[in-house]
C-alpha cells in the first residue's frame, strides 16, 4: 500500500503531539502517572519481546504452553473461515500458535499501537503463511469501534493474549470487554489469557528480572521523552519500581527518583523529590472466579477455560 508521505508526517505529529499532552498533563497530576501505551515505541516494543524470554517472567511461556496444548479445540471453537482479530498483537509469536491450527481462517487482524512492530509483523506473517489475508490495523485498541471492510461478515474471534486486560483497572476492563463485545458481534467469540494470582514472590520476581531488562523497558520511557519531547530525564538518577499489591490483587509498576532533582520536558520544569515514583502500569491478576465475572459483566459467558497443571496462568475462550 502507498501512503502519501505528508500523511506519515501528519500522524507522527499528531501522535507526538498526543504524547507531549498526555506526559505534561501526567506530571501535573497528583500522584504523578505517565499511560502504560507510551512504553511500546519501537524500543519499548523490542525490549517487550526480550522481557517475554527471561526465565522469571512466565506468563508468556506459559500461555503459550496452554495455546499449542488447545489449539485444535480452539480452532473448532471459533468454526471454520473466520477472522481472527488481534488486540495489541506486538510481535504475533502466539499468534502463530492459532494461524497453525486454522489453516482455513478468512484474515489475521492485528492491531496494535506501534506502527513499526506492525509493519515487520505484517510482513513475516505473509512471507509465512502465504494465503492467509493479514489486514493490519494501526491504533488504541481501547478506542477502536471499526474494523477493514475485507472481512465482511467472516465471524470475528477475537484474541486478546498476554493478560493484557490485568493492564486495564477492573472497570475498564468490563468496558474493554463490552467493547469487543459489541466490535466482534454476536456470532463472534473472545480467546483471553489472563495471569492467575499466585505466591507474590513468584510474582515479584516476574516484574523484577535478575537481567534487568524490565528495568529496561520501564526507563525506555525517560529516554522516549528525552528523545520525542526534549526532555533531559538522567536515566540514571532514576529506577524502575514494582512491587505486588496483595490488598488490590496487582503488580504496580513505577519509575522513582533517586535524588532531588529538577527535569525539563518540553520546555516545562518538573521537581521530583527524591523517591517520589511515577505510575506507568498496573497489572492486576484475578482468579478463576473473578474471570468468570469479568467475561458476565462485560456481556460474554465462558464457553472453556484452560489452565497450565500449576494455574500460573490461564486462557479462556467466552461467546
Ligand atoms: N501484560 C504484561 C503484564 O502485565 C505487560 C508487562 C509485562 C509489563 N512486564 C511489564 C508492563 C513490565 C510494564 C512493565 O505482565
Amino acid at each position: 500500500m502507498n501512503v502519501p508521505l505528508l500523511a506519515v508526517a501528519d500522524g507522527e505529529r499528531a501522535d507526538r503531539d498526543a504524547f507531549r499532552h498526555d506526559v505534561l498533563a501526567g506530571l501535573a497530576e497528583t500522584p504523578r502517572a505517565i499511560p502504560a501505551k507510551y512504553l511500546y515505541d519501537a524500543r519499548g516494543s523490542a525490549l517487550f519481546d526480550a522481557i517475554c524470554d527471561q526465565p522469571e517472567y512466565y506468563p508468556t511461556r506459559t500461555e503459550a504452553a496452554i495455546l499449542r496444548q488447545h489449539a485444535p479445540e480452539i480452532a473448532r471453537l471459533a468454526g471454520p473461515g473466520c477472522a481472527l482479530v488481534e488486540y495489541g498483537s506486538g510481535s504475533s509469536v502466539k499468534t502463530r500458535l492459532l494461524l497453525d491450527a486454522m489453516p482455513d481462517l478468512h484474515a489475521y487482524v492485528p492491531i496494535d499501537i506501534s506502527r513499526q512492530h506492525l509493519d515487520t509483523t505484517a510482513r513475516r506473517l505473509r512471507e509465512d503463511y502465504p494465503g492467509l489475508r493479514v489486514d493490519p490495523v494501526t491504533g488504541d485498541y481501547m478506542a477502536l469501534d471499526v474494523l477493514p471492510d475485507t472481512i465482511g461478515n467472516a465471524h470475528r474471534i477475537g484474541f486478546f493474549p498476554g493478560s493484557t486486560i490485568g493492564n486495564l483497572k477492573p472497570e475498564e476492563a468490563v468496558l474493554f470487554l463490552r467493547r469487543a463485545r459489541r466490535l466482534l458481534g454476536s456470532d463472534g467469540a473472545l480467546i483471553l489469557g489472563v495471569d492467575l494470582k499466585k505466591d507474590p514472590q513468584r510474582l515479584y520476581d516476574a516484574y523484577n528480572d535478575r537481567a534487568g531488562v524490565t528495568a529496561q523497558f520501564t526507563l525506555n520511557l525517560l529516554r522516549r521523552m528525552n528523545r520525542e519531547l526534549e526532555a533531559n530525564f538522567d536515566l540514571s538518577a532514576f529506577a524502575h519500581d514494582a512491587s505486588y499489591s496483595e490488598a488490590a490483587g496487582r503488580i504496580e509498576i513505577y519509575f522513582r527518583s533517586l535524588c532531588d532533582q529538577a527535569v525539563t520536558v518540553a520546555g516545562c520544569r518538573f521537581h521530583f523529590a527524591e523517591g517520589e515514583r511515577v505510575h506507568t502500569e498496573y497489572s492486576y491478576k484475578y482468579d478463576a472466579a473473578g474471570i468468570a465475572e469479568l467475561a458476565r459483566r462485560g456481556g460474554f459467558s465462558t464457553a472453556a477455560f484452560w489452565t497450565d497443571p500449576v494455574r500460573l496462568f490461564a486462557v479462556a475462550f467466552l461467546k
